[in-house]
């Protein structure tokens, strides 16, 4: 049965929510699930931005079929190729042969690698400013490369100021019927999953994200339309101060996330020792990270969030601890930098660990890897707590506004 939402006069919200999912992209867990955002405009010409992926393929084709009635649907924009959102396109054509689309260059490209078979008689390549009317509705299109894969684009309708702003502003989680910002409390229930999102998934690009947010400054948005999560239609200086924020990697808070590697339990002791102490100073944001138990997309978004990060982990076959080794690779790969980095290193007999993570962070960009460092052979000492303590001077030192 059709599920859709209205969102302007002609405009309609004809998408779906997947539960069933385990792992997004086949990596990151999505326990709220997610949304495949589709929007179709009934101007005097019928207009689909974006499809859905393949797991809610029957829901999308009766929603369209519902909104449109009798009507043809005449064009397809497709903003961004990723077959999260356009693995119906065959299947649009299928129920609706006539219909043109709309893209950029690159993604008719990556149409035809992903096998697609559409008659080249039908596509209309779009480039930056290029402007298209459908009857009432003017569309510009404007190139949104690397957010978050190179073919993408956005667009925005002149006409009432709608921004179909493809994967950014996107979250994890599915709407359950909510579709609007303001009818959930996005501050409460979302913006973690919509950091996790953001910081997993485009994360890496954020020049470009910041090259989008400038192009959008200049224009009169009332609407955001992406291609997950909610509709935004108020409160933008909330998601574009995040942005804003995340793209230029600067931290969301003053805090201490402490990622521990612990076998058996001495580096998790001198991870909540310092935490103690962090608190007893008077830093009380501090947050505790089991290496091991707290998957590395949620790490990688607290990573984003909070400016003072503490690894503390075992050294194992005399290297970093596998799971510490993928979030640093992690890190690196989605180009985490501006953070204030402290270390506390364990091992029984050779102690490599801290070295090799130093050496890890050296490679990112903008780090500062404090001098203070705490070593254990096995098992906090009372040299320990002093090493800890000049730690804890060092990362509350750090936190004063210079
Ligand atoms: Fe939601 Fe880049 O696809």
């Amino acid at each position: 049965m059709h599920n859709v939402r209205k969102i302007t006069d002609d405009l309609y919200w004809v998408g779906g929510d997947e539960h069933r999912l385990h792992l997004f992209e086949n990596v990151h867990p999505i326990p709220r699930g997610v949304s495949y955002n589709s929007y179709l405009l009934l101007d005097k010409k019928t207009v689909l931005f974006d499809t859905v992926d393949w797991a809610i393929g029957r829901q999308f084709i009766e929603n369209i079929k519902y909104v449109l009635k009798d009507r043809n649907l005449d064009y397809m924009v497709i903003n961004h190729m990723e077959p999260d959102h356009a693995a119906m396109i065959e299947e649009i054509i299928m129920h609706y042969p006539d219909v043109r689309i709309i893209s950029t260059e690159k993604s008719f490209y990556f149409m035809n690698q992903f096998g697609f078979h559409i008659d080249p008689e039908k596509c209309e390549t779009v480039v930056e400013g290029d402007t298209k009317s459908f009857g009432k509705h003017k569309i510009l299109f404007v190139a949104a490369p690397m957010v978050h894969w190179p073919e993408a684009m956005v667009s925005f309708d002149l006409t009432n100021g709608v921004l179909f702003s493809a994967d950014a502003f996107g979250s994890f989680g599915s709407l359950d019927g909510k579709l609007f910002n303001d009818e959930v409390n996005f501050d409460r229930d979302w913006i973690n999953d919509a950091r996790r999102y953001y910081t997993n998934i485009v994360g890496k690009y954020g020049p470009h994200v910041q090259s989008l947010l400038k192009k959008a400054s200049g224009i009169d948005i009332k609407i955001i339309c992406p291609l997950h999560g909610p509709v935004w239609r108020n409160n933008f200086e909330y998601l574009l101060d995040k942005y804003n924020r995340w793209s230029k990697y600067i931290p969301e808070e003053k805090g201490v996330m402490i990622v521990y590697a612990s076998m058996y339990g001495n580096t998790e002791n001198a991870a909540s020792v310092l935490a103690t102490k962090l608190v007893e100073k008077g830093m009380s944001n501090v947050h505790m990270y089991d290496v091991s138990k707290v998957h590395v997309s949620e790490l990688i978004s607290e990573t984003f969030r909070y400016s003072h990060i503490v690894l503390a982990s075992v050294t194992y076959n005399l290297g970093i601890y596998p799971p510490m080794h993928n979030y640093l690779m992690d890190m690196k790969a989605l180009n985490v930098q501006k953070r204030t980095i402290a270390v506390v290193e364990n091992g029984s007999w050779a102690c490599k660990v801290g070295s090799l993570m130093v050496q890890t962070l050296e490679e990112m960009k903008n780090m500062n890897v404090l001098n203070e460092k705490v070593t254990l052979t096995s098992s906090m000492t009372e040299d320990n707590h002093l090493e800890m303590d000049s730690l804890v001077d060092a990362i509350l030192d750090s936190m004063k506004d210079k």
